[in-house]
């Protein structure tokens, strides 16, 4: 496979079917708590597939519900970026970190050829309970439509169109509770319109190409639109259309949308939901805005799109986080003019990939490290969550965290090498700050794992082969009958080299 053209969820799914990842389940499967608990275990098998739930029972409706898309794929999260499988983690990060660069603004097409209107219900018609919607988890405060999602704002004074990810709770049949951690663009956005005395347009989409809901789900710098980067990734335009009701751009090509306004009312009751961190979030501390749906669009027998938030690795977040967090964190860093950055990555099974950051640079001058590892701690693709970042030399793979843990054990001077920073942007859903009212502020360690920049020069040696013992091994490894493949390596002592310096 050279080239990957895909334009929407279905495309995107047929070519994961040719790989062999999807399970279709064709039985009747419960929406409440039955796909959840299956979406779990299939999680932690390491033959895991996305799991497309064709017969939700007590539906009467043709939706079906595909849950976990991404899993922990390389080979479906390659395909969502557009790009054959076949990258390492790091060259998968490189790849989306140069995408980044780029910008392509979505086109609006004629409403006609848009799938995404082959059925429009308005007025009494809408009615959310017709969607097999899942309630993932036992103590979850009901069934949650958006997991896997996108919601659509804008901002009222820049005009800046913004994707976000937000749990969405089903409160009545034309009623979803949104929740939103402070400092999150959706919510800036509402308020923005609260302030003028007007209602937030919302458009909320619940069957969603991967590519919108990874971009969505990944913090960029508030300005800008995550359509421009989904566009750049795809290497064309999104295709949208307006909505009928709000002007919003809606994805053309989306499975099952809805549209309509957030009120400054004072919202419902919502959650708890089992979150990223393994835990239940944000145990009813305060009421939840709402969005009054005003319209509901559907193609023909749509695919509901859902993720389950759980702990390491059923968590559908977790890998798609790592290269997205480690590529906006490298290219945050580069873009504050910070030289030699080899790599980022956001580890995955440290809370939906949020809660600690690697950056693998090679090391300048004094304070550089120290330079990297603040930026990296507060730059908009890092900042939320995180508790560690951690900065290593060049020679270690930013996205092999045994590697990360013996350069720590090696390098860090513990005593000298670990800063703290208070009161750092996080969430109400950190189960580890308590009570309650010490949320939702957070703080990081920044852990200088690399070689001490003042005795680099002198720093023991590490022990490494020489190529030619390398290609010696490689060449003779089937002879000898040694077992599997030799592993790559880009780490070598060759000192013949040096001496001819
Ligand atoms: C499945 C999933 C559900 C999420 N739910 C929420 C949520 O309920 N509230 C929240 O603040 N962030 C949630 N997030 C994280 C945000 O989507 C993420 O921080 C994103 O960068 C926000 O984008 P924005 O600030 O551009 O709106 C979720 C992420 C995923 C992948």
């Amino acid at each position: 496979m050279s080239k990957v053209d895909i334009r929407d969820l279905r495309d995107w799914l047929d070519d994961v079917e040719k790989l062999g990842e999807v399970t279709h389940i064709t039985q009747e499967v419960d929406p409440h708590l039955e796909m959840g608990a299956l979406t779990y275990l299939n999680g932690k098998n390491s033959e895991q597939t996305t799991l497309l739930f064709e017969k939700p029972k007590g539906h009467k409706g043709d939706a079906r519900v595909l849950f976990n898309p991404i899993g922990n794929s390389m080979n479906r999260l390659s395909l969502a970026m557009r790009t054959p499988p076949g990258k390492t983690p790091i060259e998968l990060v490189q790849y989306v970190k140069e995408k980044f660069d780029e910008k392509i603004k979505p086109v609006s097409i004629d409403p006609k050829d848009a799938p995404i209107y082959e059925n429009v219900w308005m007025g009494d018609d809408i009615d959310l309970n017709y969607f097999p919607t899942p309630t993932h988890w036992v103590r979850d405060g009901g069934p949650y439509i958006g997991t896997a999602d996108v919601i659509i704002t804008q901002d009222p004074d820049s005009g800046r169109i913004n994707l976000g990810t937000y749990r969405q709770m089903i409160e009545e049949k034309d009623r979803v509770g949104y929740y939103s951690s402070p400092g999150k663009d959706t919510l800036l956005d509402r308020e923005k319109w609260w302030a003028k005395g007007k209602p937030c347009p919302v458009v909320s989409v619940y069957g969603v190409d991967p590519l919108l809901f990874i971009c969505a789900a990944t913090g960029f710098p508030k300005q800008e639109s995550e359509y421009d980067a989904a566009g750049a990734i795809q290497g064309s335009p999104i295709e949208t259309v307006p909505g009928k009701i709000t002007g919003l751009p809606i994805p053309a090509r989306a499975e099952l949308v809805i549209e309509g306004y957030s009120y400054p009312d004072g919202g419902r009751e919502e959650g708890p939901f089992g979150e990223f961190t393994g835990y239940y979030g944000r145990p009813g501390l305060e009421q939840t805005p709402s969005i009054e749906v005003k319209a509901i669009y559907f193609r023909n027998q749509p695919i509901m799109t859902a993720a389950l938030m759980a702990d390491h690795p059923s968590c559908e977040q977790n890998l798609f986080l790592a290269v997205m967090r480690g590529a906006r964190v490298w290219r945050d860093l580069e873009a504050c003019g910070i030289p030699g950055i080899h790599g980022g990555w956001s580890v995955p099974s440290a809370a939906g990939g949020f809660g600690m950051t690697v950056v693998s640079l090679q090391q300048m001058y004094a304070g550089h490290a120290q330079q990297a590892a603040a930026i990296a701690a507060q730059c908009a693709g890092g900042a939320y969550f995180a508790k560690f970042i951690y900065v290593v030399d060049e020679d270690i793979d930013p996205s092999d965290l045994e590697q990360v843990i013996w350069a720590a054990s090696t390098r860090c001077r513990v005593s000298e090498d670990i800063d703290i920073l208070r009161n750092t942007w996080s969430t109400y859903l950190d189960p580890s700050k308590n009570p309650n009212e010490e949320r939702p502020y957070g703080s990081k360690a920044l852990i200088y794992a690399c070689k001490e920049f003042k005795n680099i020069k002198t720093f023991s040696r590490r022990t490494a082969l020489t190529t030619g013992q390398y290609e010696n091994a490689l060449a003779r490894w089937d002879e000898l009958g040694m077992p599997g493949k030799a592993p790559a390596l880009k780490v070598f002592d060759n000192p013949e080299e040096e001496l001819h310096i």
